[in-house]
């Protein structure tokens, strides 16, 4: 009875509680007039969820490397409706221009309820065997530089109570031959941005932390990358976009897409969950919270 007090119940309400916030609907309304930054927006999946916050009418500053690429998304945002469109490009190998980045948005909009994470470093297909510079290079992009966004952003999305999103993989769930430095990029994502996340509702930071899980998706870059490699279909990356939209509006922990609705049944990891709730019960964290 004492165990079934202690536990179950707690556990039981924990599900509930998740299934119960998932029923939430969403309203484009939702982002109207939101001040929102996406990285890797000159094209994929990046871009179309550019204009999909442009059609809900949000605030949007995108980067990338490619000022053109930009330069034409840009333009489709305002046609489109956005409340107003900017760009400033670089390259988040360069954390000094990732940090200034954050300011300069946050300084074009005014402020920022929502900071969507989505670019990655072209990292080559194949078996590992010496290749050291693509994986530093893919954490530097992939990981060090969400983090460094991140934390620049964090002051501005504690006013606004807003969001941070992490677009990751099912690559970051599970693992498979030749995309080993990629892979353990995106397992860094879910290692860091979950552990804040903990810390954020321990600390009572009002900011929500969406890890997104997609599967294969038709942008042009995935679709070269794997041809001859993989045999799976693509799903549309426009849905894509709007389901990562719709999840980061609703502030869910995590947001899977694939072609396949098995992923998310599959993926969702009870065991971790329950793992993490009973090994929360033996911290002691009054002496970090003071400050
Ligand atoms: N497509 C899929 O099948 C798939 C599956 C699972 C997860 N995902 C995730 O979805 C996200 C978007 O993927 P995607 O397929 O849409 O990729 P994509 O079409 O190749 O877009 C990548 C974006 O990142 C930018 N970028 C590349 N290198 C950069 C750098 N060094 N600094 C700053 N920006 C850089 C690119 O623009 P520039 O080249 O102009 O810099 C582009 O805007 C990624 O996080 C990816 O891991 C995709
Ligand atoms: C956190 O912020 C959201 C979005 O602004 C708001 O709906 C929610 O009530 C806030 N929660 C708390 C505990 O303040």
């Amino acid at each position: 009875m004492a165990f079934l007090k202690k536990y179950l119940l707690p556990i039981l309400v924990l599900f509930l509680g998740y299934y119960y916030s998932t029923i939430e609907e969403f309203r484009p309304e939702m982002l109207q007039g939101k001040k929102v930054i996406v990285t890797g927006a000159s094209k994929g999946i990046g871009r179309e969820m550019a204009y999909h916050l442009s059609q809900m009418g949000a605030h949007v500053v995108l980067t990338a490397r490619s000022e053109e690429g930009l330069q034409k998304v840009v333009s489709r945002c305002l046609e489109l409706g956005a409340a107003s469109a900017h760009y400033v490009a670089g390259t988040m190998e360069d954390m000094t221009f990732a940090e200034q980045f954050v300011l300069k948005a946050g300084k074009l909009m005014g402020g920022l309820d929502m900071l969507i994470l989505n670019h990655i470093t072209y990292t080559p297909v194949g078996f590992f065997r010496d290749d050291i510079h693509s994986v530093r290079k893919a954490l530097e992009v992939n990981f060090i530089s969400y983090v460094v966004l991140s934390a620049a952003a964090l002051p501005m999305l504690k006013q606004s109570s807003g969001s941070i999103v992490v677009v990751s993989s099912v690559a970051g769930k599970i693992t498979q031959p030749l995309f080993a430095p990629y892979s353990a990029s995106k397992f860094a994502l879910d290692g860091f941005f979950s552990s804040v996340r903990k810390e954020y509702a321990v600390a009572k930071v009002n900011v929500s932390v969406t890890l997104c899980v997609l599967g294969f998706i038709d942008t042009e870059t995935a679709i070269k990358a794997v041809s001859g490699v993989l045999n799976a279909e693509a799903a549309p990356k426009e849905e894509c976009a709007l389901e990562i939209i719709k999840g980061a509006a609703l502030r869910k922990e995590e947001v899977y897409y694939d072609k396949s609705s098995w992923v998310s049944l599959l993926l969702s990891n009870p065991g971790r969950r329950i793992m993490e709730y009973l090994s929360s019960k033996n911290y002691n964290l009054e002496r970090f919270l003071k400050d």
